[in-house]
């Protein structure tokens, strides 16, 4: 399969010395805090599809709904993959939880209701690795309640609340393996159940993971180790707000999930006691061209901007019956074509002002090149993390926030 494609173009290569960092990170690959490099290798990927494989396979095509409740990294990587990769056709409808807004529960259990007035064909998934998240805890609540007939499964560690429920009312239990965060476990059951459920080519989208990985382990021509050193040297250099800008509406979560990826690995404390960190921003193209671009062309020189870019996207011709005569020359013309050129000029009048920028292409929008998109991401935070002296796997920010809300409530 073609790798994806980084053009670094105007993002300065650093002068950091990344070979030591690199070994390193191979090294560690697959033990500590990061098993998650073994989700797309022996034995644990077989584990987890052949699992996962054998609850899917018998339910045919009677799903009409998959909820999905989780929050964060729980979440995240169902809605990207759904949303990149669903084709419809037969295919059940995902719904996500991940916020605890009455509005949006209520509508999406009246929504499952209407699709599916029995529930005999809708799977609820609860995803917790802590299994103790009170959000979670509380769609669960309600969901338990509302959706009863339906058949609830889990998706979590070997400890926990959710964990001791799924035992108790015996539902079928995913695990999220240890040393797999939150943030890191699109490839295991947390990301892989729902899209499977879904119709989704989960084995193309391990493999092409596999075929970054051994990219990524390279010391030279290592795609993951250019992005890591030239957008940290960018950071360091005052370029702090890094855009993630794709050009392609099913890329949204997808770039979401990089959001956080990057925000939550890369925004702490140094050993030292400095404060460092990147502000991930997403944004869609052509849209915020109609928003953001404004700020990016004339605004401060802070940002890092990153264009998305699929080569091969479906055809929609425009036809030849012009608006008006002044908007002629879209006659004949394709929305592609125009969407290209779209991105292509922006990438124009970003290097015209100075703003740093890189591109990466996908061929096209498949499993295998998603697969490869998540691996890199993944494995940069990686090289990111050691070469900023922090530890990308902790969140004491975000469980501080979880105990701050226990407390309101003694
Ligand atoms: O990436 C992370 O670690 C977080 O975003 C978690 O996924 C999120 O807080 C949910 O945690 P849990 O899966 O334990 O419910």
């Amino acid at each position: 399969m073609t790798n994806i494609n980084l053009d670094l173009q105007m993002l300065d290569t650093s002068e950091i010395e990344v070979s030591s960092v690199i070994q390193n990170v191979n090294a560690s690959a697959g033990s500590g805090d990061e098993v998650w490099r073994n989700l797309y290798q022996e034995p644990m990927q077989s584990l987890h599809v052949e699992q996962i494989q054998a609850f899917v396979k018998p339910l045919g095509n009677s799903v009409k709904n998959v909820l999905v409740l989780g929050i964060g990294g729980s979440a995240l990587g169902a809605k990207a993959l759904f949303c990149a990769l669903s084709t419809q056709t037969n295919n059940p409808q995902l719904f996500v939880l991940d916020n605890i807004d009455s509005h949006s529960v209520k509508e999406t259990i009246a929504t499952i209701k209407k699709r599916d007035t029995s529930l005999k064909n809708t799977i609820v998934i609860v995803i917790s690795k802590s299994g103790n998240t009170a959000e979670i805890a509380a769609l669960c609540m309600v969901a338990r309640r509302e959706l009863s007939q339906a058949r609830f499964v889990a998706v979590t560690g070997k400890t926990g609340a959710l964990h001791r429920l799924a035992t108790r009312e015996g539902w079928t239990q995913f695990p999220v393996p240890d040393g797999v965060g939150g943030r890191f476990s699109v490839l295991s059951p947390v990301g892989l159940l729902p899209a499977a459920l879904c119709g989704i080519d989960i084995q193309g989208m391990l493999e092409g993971a596999r075929e970054m990985d051994v990219s990524c382990r390279k010391l030279e021509g290592n795609p993951a180790a250019d992005l890591a050193t030239s957008l940290t040297a960018a950071m360091q250099g005052g370029r702090n707000i890094h855009v993630m800008m794709s050009y392609c509406d099913r890329l949204s979560p997808l770039t979401q999930w990089f959001v956080q990826l990057w925000a939550e690995s890369l925004g702490k404390q140094t050993k030292s006691g400095e404060r460092v960190g990147p502000t991930p921003v997403a944004a869609i193209g052509a849209t915020d061209q109609h928003s953001m671009l404004q700020l990016w062309r004339e605004g401060p020189k802070d940002k890092v901007i990153g264009f998305v870019h699929i080569t091969e996207l479906e055809e929609l011709d425009l036809g030849t019956d012009a608006v008006d005569p002044e908007l002629e020359w879209l006659c004949n013309q394709s929305m592609e074509k125009l969407l290209d050129a779209e991105m292509f000029a922006t990438i124009q009048s970003m290097r015209d002002a100075g703003q740093s920028t890189w591109t990466l292409t996908l061929p096209k929008l498949d499993a295998n090149h998603v697969g490869q998109f998540i691996a890199l991401w993944e494995i940069t935070v990686a090289i990111a993390g050691r070469i900023l002296d922090i530890n990308p796997y902790d969140q004491a920010g975000v469980e501080l926030g979880k105990q701050l809300t226990r407390k309101a409530f003694d």
